[in-house]
């Protein structure tokens, strides 16, 4: 497995496309609310992205329709933006976004609640939300790979929540998914010690019920084998030489020319 190190010109490239992506979702959270569809939530996003002169990595990749991903309740990942899917109060939705900008990828997302979602769907989401915390702060130098997964799944398990198996972080950069496979749970496998100059998404998606999940018809929305809640948060981290950059933290977009 080679893990691509990147130099300081293309950690530039990372952090702006990164910003873009954050800026971007940072953005269509502003229009979440109930009665609006995901399609519309997809073109705030598409024309956005173009407007500032990059590209939504998931248009056309390996066929997907539409320009980012929207998964409510029950939907794990990869959910198609439709007309048909209209948000209703008490959901829960994760957009996520992905940006090409100068030949960089930045990957970022987020669970919303539309409206005012039970204790259940609360908590699974603020679960996920500090499952994504805990794997960023186990990246650290002379760590493991392995401690990400290690660190969320203990946290998701005492909570009494299950960790998604089948889809996993990933190395990020020209291109959009590749070395190293980021696992959120305790894995057998690579476990490569983290360098100055990675980059890669933390993405763990955290279940109420089973960790089993089920493609549907479509070929690429997830859906929870049990058909209850599911929820994610994703950020996209460089490796430091001292530990780690959120290279899609909201924090970032302050004094930043996405600033509003
Ligand atoms: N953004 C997703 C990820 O976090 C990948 C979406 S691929 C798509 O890796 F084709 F479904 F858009
Ligand atoms: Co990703
Ligand atoms: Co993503």
């Amino acid at each position: 497995m080679a893990i691509d190190i990147k130099g300081p010109a293309e950690i530039d490239a990372m952090r702006e496309t990164s910003l873009l992506a954050a800026a971007t979702l940072r953005m269509a959270s502003t229009h979440i609310k109930a009665g609006m569809s995901t399609e519309r939530l997809d073109q705030l996003c598409k024309e956005y992205i173009l407007d500032h002169k990059a590209i939504p990595a998931p248009l056309n990749y390996r066929g997907f329709p539409k320009s980012i991903c929207t998964s409510i309740n029950e939907v794990v990942c990869h959910g198609i933006p439709s007309s048909s899917d209209v948000l209703k109060d008490g959901d829960i939705v994760n957009v996520d976004v992905t940006t090409i900008l100068n030949g960089f990828h930045g990957d970022t997302s987020r669970t919303f609640y539309v409206g005012d979602p039970d204790a259940t769907a609360r908590h699974v989401t603020e679960v996920a939300r500090t499952s994504l915390d805990l794997g960023i702060q186990a990246v650290k130098p002379g760590g493991r790979i392995r401690d990400i997964g290690a660190a969320i799944e203990d946290y998701a398990h005492a909570e009494g929540f299950s960790v998604v198996r089948d889809y996993c972080g990933h190395g990020i950069g020209r291109e959009f998914h590749t070395d190293p496979q980021i696992a959120h749970y305790r894995f057998r496998g690579p476990n490569p010690r983290f360098r100055p100059g990675m980059t890669f998404t933390i993405e763990p998606m955290v279940n109420v019920g089973t960790w089993r999940v089920q493609l549907m018809d479509d070929g690429w929305t997830v859906k929870t084998v049990d058909r209850k809640l599911s929820a994610q948060f994703e950020h996209t981290i460089l490796v430091s030489e001292t530990g780690v950059e959120v290279l899609t933290d909201w924090a970032r977009l302050e004094g930043s020319r996405y600033d509003c």
